[in-house]
């Protein structure tokens, strides 16, 4: 392939990625969002392994690193459960990280390429260490994230005395270090402060993520997912190579706006999550998830036929759909019982949290997944104002974004978030196996309310047993 021609691909690509993601933004054209993305790939692929910077003698590395990584993906893709995905991405996004990191040492000590100008030359070295700067703390912290979202980490924040100070001084020692790394005379001498860097960097990587809370995970993940993004930019700049630098800047743009969203939904601030100690602040530290929660009053526990009963009456009914309903797979059951008391002429509609589940849009896939209409797929702002018009608020295995004690509490860990109002409906009833708390490990003031039921079980047979009694 010559080189216009790769230009020519590597255009089309760019264009593909930009309508996959304007596909993404929405659950009805995910799919062929997802499609694009695919295309688009396989042209960036092909049109750079066949490109004229590519000799054949490369060939079987490349064609053995496409086996070898291909076989790990289709193994991850087919094997990892939804519920599990968020820890999966973390993953990859670290593996982006250390691609970057790798790349950058590599540049520095290849000798082949000849910079006509000292001006260029110092231009090349800025670029090596400020990707490998992003890659190993996108690397580091990327590792600590899947560590937390997969419980092998504790989601209580590290919070180490002077913090801010630590951060401070390893910007300093980064920024003095690079300046060595620019004056040092040879490969040799300039390995040093590039080696004492990249410490620093993994450090910071592992400091940052450890100090943010387990409520505060949504944002991390996306910032990551940003992070990931600009060090592949960052390797585009290394390498010359443009699609990577515009792919990465796609990535590293959306993968912002995405942590500024999450933090709007989450009523945060994105510099004071960066900055760590959120979702701790004057609040007591988050327990480990899952937690038996302190009782705070008396419960009032229904049965699958009692719920059935209430459903088959109420006129108005909002379903909450959370991470058990994820874990239980009961998004299916969850679909017939809506079409049945449809059916009925029940008004049902579904109420979606920004943060629930474990990933953006996780509730919204699996009930496009289960065929529930869109157009009773409503967000939290868009429903939150007609739960005192509502008979029932049914929540499926959700927890930490129905806790009245976000807005009555201002020292929970969660004080200040946004939640869907489910306590103000006629009545609430819960749906999850017992009494433990959910992500954020905090006690939820919902379950001891006087209007609020609780219908304990695994979401699918409990779900199972309303569909069933609404059918009798
Ligand atoms: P959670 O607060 O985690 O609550 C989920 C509840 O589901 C648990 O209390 C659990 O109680 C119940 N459950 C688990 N398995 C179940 C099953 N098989 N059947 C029935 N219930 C089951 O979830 P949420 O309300 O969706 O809130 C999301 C939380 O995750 C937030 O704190 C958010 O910050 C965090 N988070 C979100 C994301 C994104 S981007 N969405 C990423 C990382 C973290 P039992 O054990 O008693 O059943």
């Amino acid at each position: 392939m010559t080189e216009s021609l790769v230009t020519v691909a590597y255009i089309g690509a760019t264009i593909l990625f930009i309508l996959s993601l304007g596909g993404l933004s929405h659950p009805e054209s995910a799919r062929r969002g997802n499609l694009f993305g695919i295309i688009g790939m396989t042209i960036a692929v092909l049109a750079t392994v066949f490109g004229p910077r590519v000799t054949p003698a490369g060939w079987s590395w490349i064609v053995g690193a496409l086996v070898v990584g291909g076989a790990i993906g289709l193994y991850a893709a087919r094997t990892v459960k939804m519920t599990q995905m968020p820890e999966l991405v973390a993953l990859m996004h670290s593996l982006v990280g250390l691609a970057a990191c790798l790349v950058g040492f590599a540049s520095y000590v290849d000798t082949s390429t000849v910079f006509p100008t000292a001006a260029e030359k110092a231009i090349h070295e800025v670029e090596i260490y400020v990707g490998i700067l992003i890659g190993a703390i996108t690397f580091s912290g990327s590792l600590i994230a899947f560590g937390k979202l997969s419980g092998k980490i504790g989601g209580k924040p590290l919070l180490l005395p002077a913090r801010h100070w630590i951060n401070l001084l390893g910007l300093l020692v980064v920024i003095w270090f690079g300046r060595e790394f620019l004056r040092a005379e040879g490969i040799a001498a300039g390995m040093t402060p590039l080696i004492v860097m990249t410490v620093v960097a993994l450090l910071f990587g592992i400091h940052m993520v450890m100090a943010i809370g387990g409520a505060d995970m949504p944002v991390v993940v996306s910032m990551l997912n940003s992070y990931s993004g600009w060090a592949a930019a960052a390797t585009g700049f290394m390498l010359s190579n443009d699609l990577l630098i515009v792919t990465g800047a796609l990535v590293g743009s959306s993968g912002a706006i995405l942590s500024y969203i999450m933090c709007r939904a989450m009523n945060r601030n994105f510099i004071s999550v960066i900055a760590g100690g959120f979702g701790s602040g004057g609040g007591a530290p988050a327990a480990s998830s899952g937690a038996a929660a302190q009782p705070a009053g008396e419960v009032v526990a229904v049965s699958a036929a009692d719920t059935a009963e209430q459903l088959r009456e109420a006129k108005n009914v909002i379903i909450v759909p959370g991470y058990g309903m994820a874990v239980a797979q009961a998004q299916h059951t969850v679909f017939e019982i809506t079409k049945l008391l449809r059916e009925k002429g029940v008004n049902v509609r579904f109420g979606i949290h920004p943060v629930a589940g474990r990933m953006p849009g996780h509730m919204n896939v699996l009930l496009a997944e289960a065929k529930v209409p869109y157009d009773v797929v409503l967000e939290m702002d868009e429903i939150n104002g007609d739960f005192p018009d509502t008979d029932v608020a049914m929540v499926i295995g959700a927890n930490d974004i129905v806790n009245p004690a976000a807005q009555d509490d201002p020292t929970s860990p969660i004080a200040g978030m946004p939640v869907l109002e489910v306590w103000k409906a006629r009545t609430s009833i819960v749906m999850k196996r017992s009494m433990a708390s959910g992500y954020a490990g905090v006690d939820n003031p919902l379950f001891y309310k006087d209007n609020n039921r609780m219908l304990f079980g695994d979401a699918k047979k409990m779900l199972d047993e309303v569909l069933a009694a609404l059918r009798a």
